[in-house]
């Protein structure tokens, strides 16, 4: 179930990168490239190009890049299917339809069946709060301050006491054990047999953004323990990837989504008004979580319990959301402990006041640092403020850290100059850079500084990409051999290939690569930049750039060389020579970099 490489060839070529981009970013025209603000992460002054000679983008800011399918998926939150879709439609190709195998078409009953399931259960578990039985659990949700109307939009139920309702219910209607099993649902042990999960609880149905009912929480009312039950992860259920109360936030038409811990929060919140609220599933925020948050908005405010655990999920939650380019703030929420009590006691006012006064997460994370040292020590409150530099360094856009200069050096008494000073000496020490440049890539942030061969062979790749014309010359003094470093070596081979063929296009080779961090990295590959003006700059630079790599490569091969391997020696004494030649009386290069 794949189309072919030509289809998806077509298709991207259908659909100009510049023209795409442009119906979702506005874009200026800049020398041989497009630029505009990304959309990937927050920044004031535009570092995002979009290059139609190579049909790529590529964010000099965040490292987000790829060609108009990367940049579709990750727009659009889109799987490639997706978005190949999208692309086909939108260039009027037809798409042909894919035969299901026989696995997929099963997967894919099995899942509406599961739905299907879940449906009913709601259903079930909502009639029974609405019985006689029930009056305990209806109690202790009025109890707790929800309205009718708060019940009833939420779908809140109830799971009796006889703990094997639900089972009948489903097997009257025909579903096998072991459908039901899958369904999570239900617990089996030999003595009993199948019986229902949930018991004697107040059901929470958990839907997914489309309204579809994919698991349940149950409270027990009162201390009992555990305080919830949730469905297992199942076919249709994925913790990770869906958030409580989005199905409502999503068309909540406010400006921020405000993501909490709790049920019971969310659904306070809502009742008060504030119906952008949502909250995980009884887990740590997730990434996947994240990029589902960016889908509908571009700020969200972190509303967690105020307790030490509150404090350490908003510490973990924020690099996530700032990593997909949200906005991120936190919400104060002292005295209380949740949104719940809070909303509860102070009323909607109040509590929109504390929305309004949410701390920027960077400032949260400084004040929240200030834990880790003694204060009122000299040596203490230096260490801080270094490591508060060290953070402020993670700024690449020059007024944003300015801005966040001034506040810091603010609320640490100190002057704005001097902390100004520290940063830059950070800076110039090299420290903490090829971290903070790439907040969204983990691989970028975990590997170490980029050594200077791996940045002349990225340079290049640039050259090459950018200036196919120059290619017939390189070709005499650098092959894809001299590419030392594993994925720059894999990517020449291609590009070699395809010049071999006719034509580069590095747009099309980036279709080879499918996972998405992978696809930046390669992108990273053809957007090196060096500071040169003139062509005379340039070809100097190339020149140096030759030099460099062949003098790498001819120490790389000779370490790796297999002594029996006489073409290889020989190569390499040919190379050796040349190089020597080139370095005495310099290459002459006949290129014009346009
Ligand atoms: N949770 C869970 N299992 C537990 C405890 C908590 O899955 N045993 C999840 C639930 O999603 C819950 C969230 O973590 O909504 C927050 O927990 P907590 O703050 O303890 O509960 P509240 O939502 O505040 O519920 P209540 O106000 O009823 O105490
Ligand atoms: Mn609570």
């Amino acid at each position: 179930m794949r189309y072919s490489d030509d289809l998806i060839e077509e298709i991207r070529l259908k659909n100009d990168i510049v023209d795409v981009i442009g119906g979702y970013v506005k874009l200026q025209r800049k020398g041989s490239s497009h630029f505009g603000l990304c959309p990937f992460h927050n920044e004031k002054s535009p570092s995002f190009s979009v290059s139609p000679q190579k049909q790529m983008y590529y964010c000099f800011g965040c490292g987000a890049g790829g060609n108009v399918f990367t940049f579709i998926m990750e727009y659009e939150n889109f799987t490639f299917l997706e978005a190949l879709k999208m692309l086909a439609e939108r260039a009027g190709v037809e798409l042909p339809e894919l035969e299901y195998s026989k696995e997929a078409r099963a997967q894919a009953d099995k899942k509406a069946q599961l739905l299907q399931i879940n449906k009913e259960a709601a259903k079930y578990y909502y009639i029974q709060l609405r019985g006689k039985q029930a009056q305990q659990a209806m109690n202790y949700l009025t109890g707790r301050g929800l309205s009718q109307e708060t019940i009833q939009k939420f779908g809140l139920g109830y799971s009796d006491k006889f703990g094997s309702g639900l089972y009948r219910y489903l097997k009257e209607q025909g579903y096998s054990d072991g459908l039901l099993h899958e369904s999570g649902l239900f617990n089996a042990d030999e003595r009993h047999g199948m019986y229902d999960k949930f018991w004697n609880r107040v059901i929470f149905p958990i839907m997914d953004v489309n309204n579809k009912v994919i698991g349940f929480g149950g409270r027990v009312m009162g201390d009992g323990k555990p305080k919830y039950l949730n469905s297992p992860e199942t076919k249709i259920f994925d913790k990770s990837r869906n958030l409580y109360g989005l199905n409502m936030a999503r068309v909540s038409r406010k400006r921020n989504l405000i993501v909490c811990e709790g049920y019971m929060d969310v659904i306070s919140m809502h009742q008060a008004g504030f119906n952008n609220a949502v909250a995980s599933l009884g887990t740590a925020l997730t990434s996947l979580q994240a990029s589902l948050l960016k889908r509908y908005t571009d700020e969200v405010l972190i509303i967690y319990d105020s307790d030490e655990a509150g404090t350490k999920a908003a510490l973990r939650a924020i690099p996530l959301l700032k990593g997909v380019g949200l906005a991120t703030k936190v919400v104060n929420l002292n005295p209380y402990k949740d949104p719940d009590e809070f909303v509860q006691n102070e009323g909607n006012e109040a509590f929109e006041r504390r929305l309004e006064e949410a701390e920027n997460s960077f400032l949260y994370e400084i004040r929240i640092s200030e834990r880790d040292y003694d204060m009122h020590d000299p040596q203490g409150k230096t260490d801080f403020l270094h490591n508060a530099a060290t953070k402020l360094l993670g700024f690449e856009d020059e007024i944003e850290r300015n801005n966040y200069i001034e506040s810091v050096a603010r609320t640490y008494h100190i002057e704005s100059g001097t902390l100004t000073n520290l940063v830059n000496k950070l800076a110039l020490k090299g420290a903490g850079i090829t971290e903070v440049r790439r907040p969204k890539s983990g691989i970028q942030s975990n590997r170490e500084k980029e050594s200077g061969i791996e940045k002349a062979q990225k340079l290049m790749l640039t050259w090459i990409t950018s200036y196919p014309g120059i290619m017939e010359q390189i070709t005499s003094y650098i092959g894809p051999e001299d590419f030392t470093t594993g994925l720059y070596h894999k990517v020449a081979e291609m590009i070699y290939e395809q010049y071999d063929q006719g034509q580069i296009n590095p747009a099309k080779l980036l279709n080879h690569f499918v996972d998405s961090e992978e696809q930046k990295e390669v992108t990273a590959l053809f957007n090196a930049t060096i500071p040169l003006e003139t062509d005379e700059e340039r070809k100097r630079a190339l020149t140096d750039v030759i030099c460099n790599m062949k003098e790498h490569s001819i120490a790389y091969r000779s370490s790796h060389l297999d002594p029996t391997d006489m073409k290889g020696l020989q190569d390499l004494m040919r190379d050796k020579k040349a190089l020597e030649n080139w370095k005495e009386s310099g290459i002459i290069l006949h290129i014009s970099f346009d």
